[in-house]
């Protein structure tokens, strides 16, 4: 039948999760581990020793293994060793070669086996034994099987159902200083029970969890140098506790713990015999203790430390600590609390009063009714306070009456942590004026501060107001009362408008050097809020508004409010929305060994923003938007860096942006950098997206060089030949022109022999439409000198001769023919049709290459040879002549209308 199973389904699950866990969670080992001489050989189901160790080893873990009993032929190898723990094994016995085998052996951890039986020769051997741990066997002791043990010094049989505290019957172990004895199963500590301990040191005795019911006299007196004994969870009873005190009369002991002992109760006589020790420390915790008897403790006038945390105690009165003169310490925290059955705790007026040497007070996480004005009183030697966490109705609204009963303590430390504070009303702390340190972290605190809530603190070095709500104002007073003030803490505290004030309220505090705004939403500030601050060391402004204050943009500039702080060591700025650091925002912070701007939205930095941080170590910039590391921005706050930490970055992994850095990294040995392998990932090129920074390859940058000379020659030759275009565009005449005389000038006008020129009477018979003749005779006959002779139709035909006779004449005559073409030329029937035929006839017939055109008009190739039977084409370039639009340019056309002329006339090949 499955059903009734059912519900013991999960505890065995669970149980199997955990029996699983613990393997599974550890990667399990599969060899032992050495290392300086320890061999960790725990945990691998070994039945012996491995046989492969070092020779040299001194220690070696064999716990949690399958032992059956102590290996001593595997031993044989390592006779070095001086700690061997076989804990938690299956060992039933103990023999003597153990220690004949490692006769140095110091210490021996024999604990959670199976021993029974131990005899006197069963560790006869181990005289060098120091420490010895049997604890959790089944011990059963013939004879004296410790006698030889001369060097012990700690012994523990905890856990064995020993029935008798008695290890032995003769005194011995003459070293022995700590003996456990806890979790056995004897109720009676008999007068001789410690007498083999008689010639003994014993200092520490730990019983705990042994049930004594019967403690027979003089049973403490063989070890009365005992000075600690621990009885915690040992069930005995308000009645044999003061038995025992009775019999640790007359002993040395100093310390004596009796937690979770079921103490409800105290009375007057608890302690009664304790009156004549020493003790000094008394710890009382966890007993469930409601009432504590008028005078319980007035026996203890040398206890120091009296710790009564964890209880439940509902009323401290007058005569409560009656006695504790030498008190220095008390500890009561979680001692006075309200549950749902109780009532509030009550401290009475002056129940204090007798502690008049008690320098620190702790009522952490207490709960009491009220505060009087006499609470505290007579706490003459108070040095420290410690309310935190509690509850005190009267702490809500602090005024001057709150804290009045502590005018008489020379109080430093104040801890007001977690009170449930609302108002802090003028003086509250005026009677403190040795105070130097006030915590009111984590209160509700909602008001202006104007300065008079700090009067009478003229010794205060901090003041920590953190997590307050953020509802807590400044004004320009708030800290004039308090100019000693080296650390103030208004984390996640400050109303938004809290620092937006013309007057900073902390100009007055030249010996600050520890300001925390951070987590506070602040947006706006003055550039004069830290002026002053020549101390301030470690400024906290993370997790605030701060961006618009260093944008550019920002309407009179950025506000450069870090420029006072010339002694800044620690700067913290993350998550401040910033995605600009302005050219001198961080100007002459030299000083500076710790930046912190993680969490931003920043992107590219300007060059030389850090430059004056040449102290800087640490550095954090993870979180942002950086995609380039140029040596611009970081050579200098890299040069002495400590640690680094740029993660999470989209890095562009690009030579210009990237090569620097990860050149930078690899050669790094000073710095370190936390997740370089798997946290600095490159965001762009495509190429290298999502891959370690560390995979990309400098070596790919080394051949920019070549490249970016082609490129600069290349992109230099694209530029000269776009200017070179150009200029021949619109001066390309020009430049001909003076190359034209340049070259005559060097050359000689003509490539013509001199002879072809002596054949001819004329340089150029000149053909023109009738309209042109007077352009002709302005532009062309004006030319004309005794090297250069045109002839015109008009003035030069041969006399006696017809007209057509003479012009054929002439056209022989002369060396070239140079029409000048207009649209009315094209359109003359006698010009083109008998003119231009017969010389052009006269030029093929001569084989003359002899004509020459002068456009005055820009007329079309086809119309030209329509009438004319010429193609431009058909000529030498340096023949086809324009007349220029440009007067300027007619110099040039001359020119070039004398080397048309003077070009010889024989054909081309
Ligand atoms: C043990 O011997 C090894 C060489 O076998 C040596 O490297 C090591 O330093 C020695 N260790 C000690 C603690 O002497
Ligand atoms: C105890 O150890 C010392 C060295 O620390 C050694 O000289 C001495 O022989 C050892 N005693 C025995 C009995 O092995
Ligand atoms: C307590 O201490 C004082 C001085 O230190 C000493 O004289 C006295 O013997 C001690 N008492 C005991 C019981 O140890
Ligand atoms: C605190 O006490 C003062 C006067 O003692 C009073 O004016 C003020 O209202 C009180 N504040 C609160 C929050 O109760
Ligand atoms: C003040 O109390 C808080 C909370 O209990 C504690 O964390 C802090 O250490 C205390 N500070 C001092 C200076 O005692
Ligand atoms: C501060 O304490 C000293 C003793 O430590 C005392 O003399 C002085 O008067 C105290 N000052 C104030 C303002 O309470
Ligand atoms: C500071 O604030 C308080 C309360 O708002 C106000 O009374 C006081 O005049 C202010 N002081 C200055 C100097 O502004
Ligand atoms: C500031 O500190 C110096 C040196 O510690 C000290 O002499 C001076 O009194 C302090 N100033 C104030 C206003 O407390």
């Amino acid at each position: 039948m499955g059903i009734p199973h059912f519900p013991f389904l999960p505890a065995v699950i669970i149980l199997c999760y955990f029996m699983l866990g613990h393997c599974v969670a550890s990667p399990k080992k599969t060899s032992c581990t050495v290392q300086d001489g320890r061999a960790d050989c725990s945990r691998l189901s070994l039945q012996a020793v491995p046989p492969d160790l070092p020779r040299n080893i001194t220690s070696l873990d064999m716990s949690h293994n399958r032992l059956v009993g102590i290996p001593t032929p595997s031993l044989t190898p390592y006779q070095g060793l001086l700690h061997l723990n076989v804990g938690f094994n299956s060992i039933t016995r103990l023999d003597q070669g153990l220690c004949q085998t490692l006769s140095l052996l110091q210490t021996l951890n024999v604990e959670h086996n199976e021993v029974h039986v131990l005899e006197t020769g069963d560790i006869i051997h181990c005289t060098n034994l120091t420490g010895l741990n049997l604890g959790s066997n089944r011990l059963k002791l013939k004879g004296e099987p410790f006698l030889v043990l001369q060097s012990l010094k700690f012994l523990d049989v905890s856990q064995n159902k020993l029935l008798a505290a008695k290890l032995g019957s003769q005194p011995q172990l003459p070293s022995l200083e700590n003996l456990n004895l806890a979790l056995n199963i004897f109720t009676t500590l008999k007068k001789d029970d410690f007498f083999f301990l008689n010639d003994s040191s014993l200092q520490f005795l730990n019983l705990s969890s042994v049930s004594l019911k019967t403690l027979e006299p003089g049973c403490f007196e063989p070890i009365s140098g005992l000075h600690t004994l621990i009885m915690d969870k040992s069930n005995m009873g308000t009645l044999v506790i003061s038995k025992l005190c009775s019999q640790l009369s007359g002993t040395a002991i100093n310390a004596l713990s009796l937690q979770k002992m079921k103490l409800v109760t105290l009375t007057k006589t608890t302690f009664t015999g304790l009156e004549k020790t020493n003790l000094t420390s008394l710890d009382l915790s966890s007993n469930g203790m409601g009432k504590i008897e008028n005078g319980s403790f007035q026996w203890l006038s040398r206890l120091l430390t009296l710790i009564l945390a964890d209880n439940n105690i509902k009323h401290l009165t007058k005569g409560t600590f009656e006695g504790l003169k030498s008190l220095k310490k008390l500890s009561l925290s979680k001692a006075l609390v309200k549950s749902h059955t109780s009532s509030t705790p009550i401290i009475d007026d002056f129940s204090f009063q007798p502690l008049s040497a008690l320098e620190s007070l702790i009522l952490q996480r207490t709960s009491v009714r009220d505060l009087t004005e006499n609470t505290f009183t007579g706490l003459t030697s108070l040095k420290e306070l410690d309310m935190s966490w509690s509850s005190y109705s009267s702490l809500k609204n602090l005024t001057k009456k709150t804290l009045a009963s502590l005018a008489g303590s020379p109080l430093r430390v104040l801890n007001l942590t977690a009170t449930a504070i609302v108002q802090i009303n003028p003086g509250a702390f005026c009677n403190l004026g040795n105070l130097t340190t006030l915590l009111l972290d984590f209160n509700f605190i909602k008001q202006t501060l104007t300065g008079k809530e700090f009067e009478g603190l003229g010794q205060i070095q901090e003041i920590h107001i953190s997590n307050n709500r953020q509802s807590v104002n400044l004004n320009s007073t708030s800290f004039v009362n308090v100019p000693s003030l080296r650390v103030l803490t208004l984390g996640k505290s400050l109303t938004v408008s809290a620092l937006d004030k013309d007057l900073s309220p902390f100009r007055s505090l030249s010996n600050l050097t520890f300001l925390d705004l951070s987590n506070n939403n602040i947006a706006n500030m003055r550039e004069n809020l830290l002026d002053g601050l020549v101390n301030l060391k470690v400024l906290k402004l993370q997790h605030n508004n701060l961006a618009r204050l260093w944008k550019s943009a920002n309407p009179g500039g950025p506000v450069l409010f870090l420029k006072g702080t010339q002694s800044l060591l620690s700067l913290q700025l993350d998550s401040n929305g910033l995605d600009e650091i302005p050219v001198e925002g961080l100007k002459g912070l030299s000083n500076l060994h710790d930046l912190s701007v993680a969490n931003n939205l920043l992107n590219s930095l300007k060059d030389s923003i850090f430059d004056d941080l040449n102290s800087l170590k640490v550095l954090r910039l993870q979180k942002n938007f950086i995609t380039t590391v140029r040596p611009e921005v970081f050579k200098t706050p890299m040069s002495n860096l400590s640690v680094l930490v740029m993660d999470k970055n989209p890095f562009d992994c690009t030579c210009e942006s990237i090569l620097w850095f990860v050149t930078w990294l690899n050669n790094t040995n000073t710095t370190s950098v936390p997740g370089l392998s798997d946290q600095y990932k490159c965001n762009t090129p495509l190429a290298y997206f999502n891959r370690s920074i560390m995979d990309f390859d400098t070596l790919s940058c080394k051949d920019m060089a070549p490249f970016q000379a082609l490129y600069i020659l290349s992109s230099t030759v694209v530029i000269m030949l776009i200017v070179s275009a150009l200029l021949v565009r619109f001066h390309g005449w020009r430049i001909q022109f003076y190359w034209n005389i340049v070259i005559n000038r060097t050359l000689g006008f003509s490539d013509a022999t001199v002879e072809e020129g002596r054949e001819f009477e004329y340089d150029a018979y000149v053909i023109h439409a009738a309209e042109d003749a007077s352009w002709v005779g302005k532009r062309i006959a004006s030319l004309g000198n005794e090297n250069c002779k045109f002839c015109l139709e008009d003035q030069d035909s041969v006399p006696g001769m017809s007209q057509l006779e003479s012009i054929l004449e002439n056209i022989r005559k002369s060396r070239k023919i140079l029409f000048v073409i207009t649209e009315r030329l094209l359109r003359d029937p006698w010009c083109t049709r008998f003119t231009a035929h017969h010389a052009l006839h006269q030029v093929i017939e001569d084989s003359r290459d002899s004509v020459i055109l002068v456009f005055l008009q820009d007329v079309h190739d086809y119309k030209l040879s329509q009438s004319l039977f010429l193609r431009r084409g058909m000529l030498r370039p340096c023949c086809i002549l324009n007349w220029p639009v440009h007067k300027e340019r007619v110099p040039a056309f001359h020119q070039k209308l004398l080397i048309a002329l003077s070009m010889t006339n024989r054909l081309q090949q």
